[in-house]
């Protein structure tokens, strides 16, 4: 097996430092899991791999026990066999968000026949927490993922990660199945909002972040928790656009776009990392032994453990026709370098490794191997000697948090269009507001929200504004709602405009209902037939429209948006993002979120913004409504004075850059400046352009700032032929606002 170094300048990105103290008790873990493993039965090590959801242990819902677990299924579990980890809020297939108290119940009583075992060996108890811990109730729920991105702020990443990891401990829960680092390379596909967008710098960041804020130092203290890089590799590139189908991508799109987020994330230390659940170039992600051991672990280092993603053993049986049996598929799986199996409502898995065992099918070493890193992530992250949960008071849904998770919402709104300045709005205008987007919580939060797929409106928070509720709490006017309830509602049109006739303005709010994975499959972009109706009556009145967008993924609103004078693309803003909304709608906040993905014109036109010179050749062209990095702002900017500070640059050096960013508008305001690459010349096609850097500074009206930027060699690397990554030498552009700086990589 030959062994390549992908990662070889992400220090600058990434702090991974390792101290003595932490070798030491990397020391001392090692030699506990190697002692407990001696003493362990086979049984009970193929159990630690086990994985199975609430509903194996669950009592049935309409009980509706304060602790809804059923105590001989769970000891059926734990005791019989020897489950290593379990998964989900009950109740499966709607999971839903559970009390601090009940949680904490459950995860006692969990503990409580982890206790009864042979070994006492602890159950981990994972989650989906993938904006704040969103099965418990009333916790802070952030934007996700893709509105995050377009803070373009680390520091607010890192907070969320804080909040979340703070938030699940209060209520005992171990581990969290977040973030997402697959790529949103793909417009159709309906998680592309838990991705940070398209570009792979800005991903590393936001992701790196949070796992940081998540994590912190040390895994065993109170307030941190292991996060769960997924889904490992290729899943957010489905060719047609439809959750779980099959990706084609070669080896050097793979290394040159989809590796860096993991390995970074792998850096930063995450100790688990979720497969994926679809298949590339034919190789169901379960089956591959490139990408999850000789890339994985010979490569990148890995460490920790992997899991596998729901049934997905089981479906390279039922579903792949990769394997003839169950049992085959068990085999190819842990073969291929699967840890632990989301089995995840039967013992299926257990009893045919332990026959694939016995047989000499799978080697004992194998699953020493596995076990020895699920128990290494146990001891690390301290569930063998548990701390006292964190108190509510002080930790749960703090004042404090809830203003971050404001300041983030905000800061993840991009204002797209606002021709002839119709925003802000005054406080005294009477506005229409209307679409279906309008009046609810859940359209702001999307899937996995409160429930699996975000869309029970009637369990959200009361107390919570919608954006109707926040612009009617802020105005000084009249603020009236037509048209449209929900998205399954019938609008109204007439009645819509009637109401139009007596307001000064029209807020029309579209998008899309809230998905979670494959229900969210769409066929096409555009917006139906209904909301479109509805844009167009409300153009046809002649008052002034603006047009906000609540969805997943950029849904087509090209000939609306060209219609209308201002146009704000919320995505999904979370909890806060009604009161965002209104904060931007007025100048209450000065908007500054940019686009973290390229903006379709049309349902085809999914050119990213780092497109090869061949997509902007002849008919060719990069043309989408918005592109990425675009975002308006009540104040203007303007960067200039771009240096580097050499123009000959030896190899393995770092190129430092700089440039002026000033506020020349009237208004103080946030600018997110972004540093792009070009390799002008190079033996593999390279992008037109690639982010490299970016830094966002707050500047008052008339304000300058010389702004410092310094890029590690890596910035300068690629994939060449040989599928290595390389530097080479040659001649380079360096890119910020309407300016070009030229430097060369000169020496060996
Ligand atoms: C999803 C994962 C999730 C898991 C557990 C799967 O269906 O693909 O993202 O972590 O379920 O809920």
């Amino acid at each position: 097996m030959q062994i390549k170094s992908i990662g070889l300048f992400f220090t600058l990105y990434v702090i991974a430092g390792c101290s003595v103290n932490a070798q030491e008790s990397n020391r001392e873990i090692g030699n506990k899991v190697r002692n407990l493993l001696s003493s362990m039965t086979l049984e009970e090590k193929i159990g630690q791999m086990t994985q199975v959801d609430f509903a194996v242990i669950g009592a049935p819902e309409q009980l509706n026990l304060e602790n809804p677990i059923d105590q001989a299924k769970l000891e059926d579990a734990v005791l019989n066999h020897h489950v290593g980890s379990i998964l989900n809020a009950p109740y499966t297939p709607h999971n839903k968000a559970q009390s601090i108290e009940t949680w904490r119940k459950m995860m006692r009583t969990v503990q409580a026949a982890a206790e009864k075992t042979r070994l006492k060996i602890p159950v981990i108890y994972g989650i989906d927490a993938v904006h704040g811990a969103n099965y418990t109730q009333n916790s802070v729920l952030f934007p996700q993922a893709i509105n995050m991105a377009a803070t373009f702020n680390p520091e607010l990443s890192f907070k969320e990660g804080e909040i979340t990891a703070r938030e699940l401990r209060v209520a005992g829960l171990q581990w969290n199945f977040s973030p997402v680092m697959d790529i949103g390379r793909q417009p159709l596909w309906p998680r592309l909002w838990e991705t940070y967008g398209e570009d792979v710098y800005l991903a590393t960041v936001l992701g790196t972040s949070f796992i940081k804020g998540h994590q912190g130092d040390d895994l065993s203290a109170a307030d941190k928790l292991p996060t769960c890089l997924k889904h490992y590799v290729g899943y957010s590139f489905p060719i047609n656009g439809k959750d779980r189908t099959p990706a084609w991508i070669g080896e050097r799109m793979l290394r040159e776009y989809f590796l860096p987020t993991f390995e970074a994330g792998v850096k930063a230390g995450t100790p688990a990392v979720m497969v994926n659940s679809a298949e590339v170039d034919g190789i169901p992600g379960h089956a591959n032994y490139h990408y999850l051991t000789t890339i994985l672990r010979g490569e990148m280092g890995f460490k920790g453990f992997t899991v596998s993603d729901w049934e997905d053993i089981k479906r390279l049986y039922s579903r792949d026709k990769l394997a003839a049996s169950e049992k085959e598929a068990v085999k190819i799986a842990v073969l291929a370098g699967v840890d632990m199996s989301m089995v995840p409502f039967d013992f299926s898995f257990y009893e045919l490794l332990l026959e694939l065992v016995k047989s000499g099918e799978v080697p004992l070493s194998r699953i020493d191997e596995a076990v020895s890193r699920i128990l290494t992530v146990k001891y690390q992250a301290g569930l063998f000697e548990p701390k006292p949960l964190l108190a509510e008071a002080g930790n749960f849904a703090t004042a404090e948090a809830i203003e971050t998770n404001r300041q983030a919402a905000r800061e993840s709104i991009v204002l797209a269009k606002n021709d002839g300045h119709v925003l802000p709005l005054k406080k005294d205008a009477n506005i229409l507001v209307t679409g279906p987007a309008a009046n609810l919580l859940s359209v702001l939060n999307g899937g996995w929200t409160i429930t699996w797929q975000g869309d029970q409106e009637s369990l959200y928070p009361r107390d919570k504004l919608t954006i109707f509720k926040a612009l009617q709490k802020k105005s000084t006017g009249k603020v009236t709602y037509a048209g449209g309830a929900s998205f399954d509602a019938p609008i109204d049109l007439q009645k819509t405009v009637e109401a139009a006739k007596t307001h000064d303005v029209i807020v029309l709010c579209l998008g899309e209902k809230p998905y979670a994975e494959t229900q969210g499959n769409i066929d096409s972009l555009t917006l139906d037939q209904a909301q479109l109706d509805l844009a167009n009556a409300m153009i046809a009145t002649g008052k002034p429209v603006i047009l906000v967008v609540l969805e997943g993924r950029p849904r087509i609103i090209t000939p609306v948006a060209e219609q209308v004078p201002g146009v704000i693309l919320g995505f999904l803003p979370g909890m806060e993002g009604g009161e965002a909304i209104a904060d931007i709608l007025y100048g209450d906040y000065n908007p500054n979120g940019k686009l973290p993905i390229s903006y379709p014109r049309s349902t085809n036109g999914i050119t990213p913004y780092d497109y090869k010179p061949i997509e902007s050749f002849e008919q060719n062209t990069y043309n989408p409504l918005y592109p990425f990095g675009h975002g308006l702002s009540y104040t203007s900017f303007e960067t200039s004075g771009l240096r580097v500070e050499k123009d000959k640059i030896n190899k393995g050096e770092a190129i430092k850059v700089s440039v002026n960013v000033k506020n020349t508008g009237s208004l103080t305001g946030k600018e997110t400046v972004l540093l792009y690459l070009n390799d002008v010349a190079a033996s593999v096609t390279r992008p037109n352009k690639q982010l490299k850097a970016f830094k966002k500074i707050e500047l008052d009206p008339g304000q300058t700032e010389r702004i410092n930027f310094t890029l590690p060699p890596y910035a300068l690397s690629f994939i060449g032929v040989d599928l290595e990554r390389i530097v080479e030498l040659g001649d380079f552009k360096l890119m910020t606002g309407n300016e070009t700086v030229n430097f060369s990589l000169t020496k060996q």
